[in-house]
């Protein structure tokens, strides 16, 4: 369908080389969009590029740690710069850091506000004008279960994350006039290195999969629609959304 067909639009994914931000990039790609990959790890950006580009879709890599507030707002400007234009751009590089709010070290704390939160005001108004000049664009950025459940080992991440939500509603309700939706997506339990340790413990894995209404963990294959969705013309009066894509875990008692 020619509204969710991306030709000639230009993507940028933080953390696009692997997980929830690849499963998206491939989504984009497949609609026809070239991508612009932002993330530290070379090895892992090569190999999204190669995977990417046998899909047909041209791509780029920028080296960027989207927690040095330096490089993350040079960042969109370069993305543009690769491929002349830029039309969305993905909030997804995120991380989380474990331990109960007595303990947990304010570095750690530092880190998982400015690589989920931060990093994502940062970057979006950094696309402002490019996106003002172009007549309009397109925001993801990537929430979570615990933007609105509380999480006693993982405060600091909820804390991004519920900051996410907010954070997109007001990007949304600010930006809205100039033809810029900002969307954000809920994960639920997803299959990634992230939670590889948690897949991995048998009474873990069991839990989330009893939890989940869909009887199963998330796969970031299960990002493509939404991603394609909240990047075209097809959710063009859709905007300061936080749409789950968890398999009903948020809906169930
Ligand atoms: N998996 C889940 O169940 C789940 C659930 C809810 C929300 N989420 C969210 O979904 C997003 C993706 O997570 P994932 O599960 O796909 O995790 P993942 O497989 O660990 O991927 C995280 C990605 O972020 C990049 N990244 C991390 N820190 C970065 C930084 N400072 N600068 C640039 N890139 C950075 C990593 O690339 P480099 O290491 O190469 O930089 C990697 O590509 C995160 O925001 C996460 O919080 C995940």
């Amino acid at each position: 369908m020619s509204a969710f067909d991306l030709s000639g639009r230009v993507a940028l994914v933080t953390g696009g080389n692997g997980g929830i931000g690849l499963g998206m990039a491939r989504g984009l790609a497949k609609a026809g969009a070239s991508l612009v990959v932002a993330a530290r790890d070379a090895r892992k950006s090569a190999a999204a590029k190669a995977e990417l580009e046998a899909l047909g879709a041209p791509c780029e890599i920028l080296d960027v740690d989207v927690a040095d507030e330096v490089a993350c707002r040079a960042m969109p400007e370069l993305a543009r710069a690769k491929f002349g234009r830029l039309d969305v751009l993905v909030n997804n590089a995120g991380v989380a850091r474990g331990g109960r709010p007595q303990s947990l070290s304010m570095a750690d704390w530092n880190l998982v506000l400015q690589t989920n939160l931060t990093a994502a005001m940062v970057a979006s108004q950094a696309a402002y004008p490019i996106f003002k000049g172009q007549g309009g664009g397109k925001i993801i950025n990537i929430g979570s279960m615990y933007a609105i459940f509380g999480a006693p080992f993982v405060p600091a991440y909820a804390a991004s994350k519920g900051g996410v939500i907010q954070l997109t509603k007001s990007l949304a309700a600010a930006w809205a006039v100039d033809n810029i939706q900002v969307n954000a997506i809920l994960p639920g339990w997803i299959t990634t290195e992230m939670t590889a340790g948690a897949k991995g413990s048998e009474t873990f894995n069991a839990a989330i999969v009893e939890r989940t209404p869909a009887g199963r963990w998330g796969e970031p294959e299960d990002f493509e629609g939404p991603a394609v969705f909240l990047s075209s013309a097809a959710s063009d009066f859709v905007t300061g959304h936080s749409l789950a894509v968890d398999g009903g875990f948020s809906i169930q008692g």
